[in-house]
């Protein structure tokens, strides 16, 4: 098991540590932005969007004070939403639409939360180093929204 694999899945043990108990979706979208924002490096904002009638609205997070509500389709964020696919970009400069919350952030990965085939929140992460994610973190940060989707009773 490579250092990465081990980190994931000690991150995914705590993930599950946190929120297994616990219902509300709020407290565990909060624990979950701390516990990635605490652990991950190259860091500068974890967060959620969540998905209120066609627009995203700014949910628990950690960082700099961020954009409060993001149209379906719009940024990187409104991208994921509205394709139900996650976002790996490398730049976020070079993709059309970006909304610089904060201008220092290069590099972002989204990934939407699916609840019985629908899209009901994102989970946005930010980081300062141009490609900081790659399809480690991609799959490993995926394991823990699993975690998180399974929890949430609708
Ligand atoms: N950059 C994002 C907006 C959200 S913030 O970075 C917190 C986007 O293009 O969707």
């Amino acid at each position: 098991m490579s250092n990465q694999d081990e980190f994931y899945q000690e991150l995914l043990g705590q993930t599950k540590a946190l929120i297994s108990d616990e219902s509300d979706i709020i407290a565990n979208m909060a624990n979950i932005s701390a516990l990635l924002f605490e652990r991950l490096t190259e860091v500068n904002w974890v967060g959620f969007y969540r998905l209120i009638e066609d627009e995203l609205v700014l949910g628990p997070f950690q960082g700099k004070v961020a954009c409060i509500r993001i149209p379906l389709g719009r940024g990187v964020c409104g991208t994921c939403a509205s394709s139900g696919t996650v976002q790996r970009i490398a730049n976020v400069h070079q993709f059309d639409g970006h909304i610089a919350c904060d201008a220092s952030s290069n590099s972002e990965l989204v990934i939407p939360i699916t609840v019985a085939g629908r899209v009901i929140a994102v989970l946005d992460i930010d980081s300062t180093a141009f490609s900081r994610f790659d399809l480690q973190d991609e799959k490993g940060i995926m394991s823990i929204v699993q975690v998180f989707e399974q929890n949430i009773s609708v």
